[in-house]
């Protein structure tokens, strides 16, 4: 049985004494069994947001770093760097990295890549446009992003990935992908990652649906069979709204 993730990338929102306010409430949350909890802040509240939740079952994640070890790249964050913040899930390839940063699949496969090798759990995230899905090409994108962004990794690295499928235009607009459309895509990417590994492989990964999750329509999301837990942004930032998403029923 593969556990469910609740994620929360909380974006570029709340300053320190935010996000220790919300992490210490949600640090105190009943995590119902087979769940797992993580939340992504901004890098600068890493290390205090840890110190709130180190010692409950909720996991640390940022919401990216750069793959090369150290040196001349300003404004960036190494892998090293994050291990010691307490850091242990890195969410990579962000619709809003690809689009406003310009990230490519060749560049997010290097994270993957140095993320796992570093012993990150590695949540990659894929999704068409609108535009995509109007040309009934989605199956095509997500399936370039995904080969592209796992070449060369084998397969045992493969135990810490988690795929997050987030259609673009589902992003902070309030319109979800229906249970039965997100169901699909989930199932198609679990196809895939059987044709490039194995059933096996495919059979245990954790793939989330992210795209307006809220406390209104997480319970159908999940009730999907190949939907195992969500990347949730504007619905993370509230104690109270994410709990209810955590105690999905
Ligand atoms: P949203 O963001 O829940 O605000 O739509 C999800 C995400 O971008 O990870």
């Amino acid at each position: 049985m593969r556990p469910y993730m609740l994620a929360g990338n909380w974006k570029m929102n709340m300053n320190v004494t935010e996000a220790c306010a919300l992490s210490r409430a949600l640090a105190a949350v009943k995590i119902p069994e087979g769940r797992q909890v993580m939340i992504a802040p901004s890098f600068v509240c890493l290390n205090p947001v840890f110190s709130e939740i180190k010692n409950s079952a909720v996991k640390l994640g940022c919401q990216n770093f750069y793959h090369e070890e150290k040196g001349a790249f300003t404004g960036e964050i190494s892998s090293d760097m994050l291990k010691s913040t307490g850091v242990s899930h890195i969410i990579i390839g962000h619709s809003e990295r690809r689009a406003i940063f310009g990230e490519t699949n060749e560049l997010i496969n290097k994270k993957v890549k140095k993320a796992l090798e570093k012993g990150f759990t590695a949540v990659l995230c894929c999704g068409e446009t609108l535009q995509e899905r109007e040309k009934n090409i989605q199956n095509n994108i997500v399936e370039q992003q995904i080969s592209e962004g796992l070449v060369q990794i084998p397969e045992n690295m493969l135990e810490r990935l988690i795929i997050a499928y987030e259609p673009v235009w589902a992003i902070g607009t309030g319109k979800t992908a229906s249970p039965g459309d997100a169901e699909a895509m989930h199932l198609f990417i679990r196809s895939l990652i059987e044709k490039l590994y194995s059933k096996k492989t495919a059979a245990e990964l954790q793939i989330l649906y992210g795209g307006s999750v809220t406390e209104k329509n997480v319970d159908e999301l999940m009730a999907m069979p190949d939907i195992d837990g969500g990347l949730v942004g504007g619905a993370s930032l509230k104690a109270d709204i994410f709990t209810r998403i955590i105690q999905f029923k």
